[in-house]
């Protein structure tokens, strides 16, 4: 289904300038599935923040920066790349379990909307912040809805086992507490419940929940703006974005009226079906029981497979290859887990054909590592229907050790 953004012809003039393996994004899919998210949301007028994680290249936030998108980041490296892509200071949102006081400084002095605090303790360190910086901080608590998503556990994160965020008891605390402090404005509430959730259902009944707390919040003096839902919309490998409407019904529904500002935090959904990986074959091999192609490409350059068992359909670059069978495709990295897709059915290649990997635009690269010292791909974006341009060179070995001390 995404085949059609990636003609072979272009993804051949890639590989043959920039060599494998290397990411290809597509400016129009990224650019099409952020349209697809403000036609759904429009009656709504929420803020995006363009969840960076999913894939923080600064060609791609700087597209998104284009089309008046905040940024939410979860690092101070984050930070520094969401600035240097030039998205607005006072559309970015800072979250995560365990900012640093450093971090927490700088994004303060960087003049952030807002800080998802996490815990009573990281709220109390921002408020030591605020003071040293003679400046106060707005944030917002992040809080656990009790809420199963059902999706994959590892990217589940709106239940109460979860390391994320506070129960609303805790939060009403906070809340309670920063509204007596002359440092620290609470100015939001946000829930993340996981990532990959492909029904509205379960941000229908934490935004309610969220929603509920803020009346009884109102009603002891704590009147907040933002109300934040945090990540995207879920969408299949292999598939473009399904019509986030649903979703956008389900928030609004529940906000409906109280005069909230909306924020949504998408990533995947706009990252994943833009990029794909594009590798070499060097070999073929017939194991016992499998047939293996092994390729350039491996769980260093994309985990997804490996570490949550994700499907990326795969397909060959071009036509011909020899007779279908049925292939694992496995990169070099010294580990079973080394595998991009398993059991697909493929005609063979020879060594040297291109086998290109879809939906590999989200979690790819911003996941990927220089595990068994393999430089990191490069990455290379598709601006029209045959131009393109690199936006990170391959690592060399230089780049490898260049940090290092004898
Ligand atoms: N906001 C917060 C606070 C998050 O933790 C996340 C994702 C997002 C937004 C973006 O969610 P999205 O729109 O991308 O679903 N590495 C995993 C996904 C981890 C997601 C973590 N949090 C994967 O490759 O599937």
């Amino acid at each position: 289904m995404l085949g059609k953004y990636f003609k072979h012809q272009l993804l051949e003039k890639i590989a043959a300038s920039a060599g494998t393996p290397v990411y290809v994004y597509s400016a129009p899919v990224f650019l099409k599935q952020i349209a697809a998210y403000k036609k759904a949301f429009r009656s709504l007028d929420p803020l995006f923040c363009y969840a960076m994680k999913a894939n923080s290249s600064g060609a791609l936030c700087a597209l998104a920066a284009g089309e008046g998108l905040g940024a939410d980041v979860v690092s101070g490296g984050e930070l520094y790349r969401a600035l240097r892509a030039g998205f607005a200071p006072d559309k970015i949102i800072f979250s995560g379990v365990g900012k640093t006081a450093a971090e927490l400084e700088y994004a303060l002095a960087a003049g952030i909307l807002l800080i998802n605090a996490e815990s009573f303790e990281e709220v109390l360190e921002l408020e030591r912040a605020a003071a040293r910086l003679k400046k106060p901080a707005p944030f917002s608590l992040r809080i656990n809805p009790d809420v199963d998503p059902h999706t994959h556990k590892f990217i589940s994160t709106g239940r109460l086992d979860s390391k994320f965020g506070v129960p609303f008891t805790e939060a009403e605390k906070i809340y309670m507490y920063a509204a007596g402090s002359k440092h620290l404005r609470p100015v939001g509430a946000q829930f993340h419940i996981g990532s990959q959730v492909h029904s509205s259902a379960p941000y229908a009944l934490a935004a309610g929940r969220l929603a509920a707390f803020l009346l009884k919040l109102a009603s002891r003096g704590v009147n907040l703006n933002y109300a934040d839902v945090g990540g995207g919309w879920g969408v299949r490998e292999g598939a473009e974005m399904a019509d986030p409407s649903a979703l956008a019904a389900a928030v609004g529904g529940a906000f409906k009226g109280a005069g909230l500002k909306i924020i949504v935090e998408p990533g995947r959904s706009i990252a994943a079906p833009s990029g794909a990986l594009l590798t070499s074959v060097l070999y073929r091999k017939r194991g016992g029981r499998k047939n293996f192609l092994i390729v350039d490409a491996a769980m260093n350059d994309l985990i997804r497979p490996a570490l949550y068992g994700a499907r990326h359909p795969v397909a060959l670059v071009g036509t011909g290859g020899g007779e279908k069978n049925v292939y694992d495709i496995v990169g070099p990295v010294c580990e079973s887990g080394d595998f991009l897709a398993q059991d697909v059915v493929l005609r063979e290649p020879a060594g040297g054909r291109l086998l290109v990997v879809y939906s590999a635009g989200a979690y790819g690269f911003s996941m990927s590592s220089q595990y068994n010292s393999r430089p990191r791909a490069a990455e290379a974006l598709i601006t029209g229907p045959s131009s393109w341009r690199l936006i990170r060179r391959r690592e060399n070995y230089k780049d490898l050790v260049a940090l290092e001390v004898l």
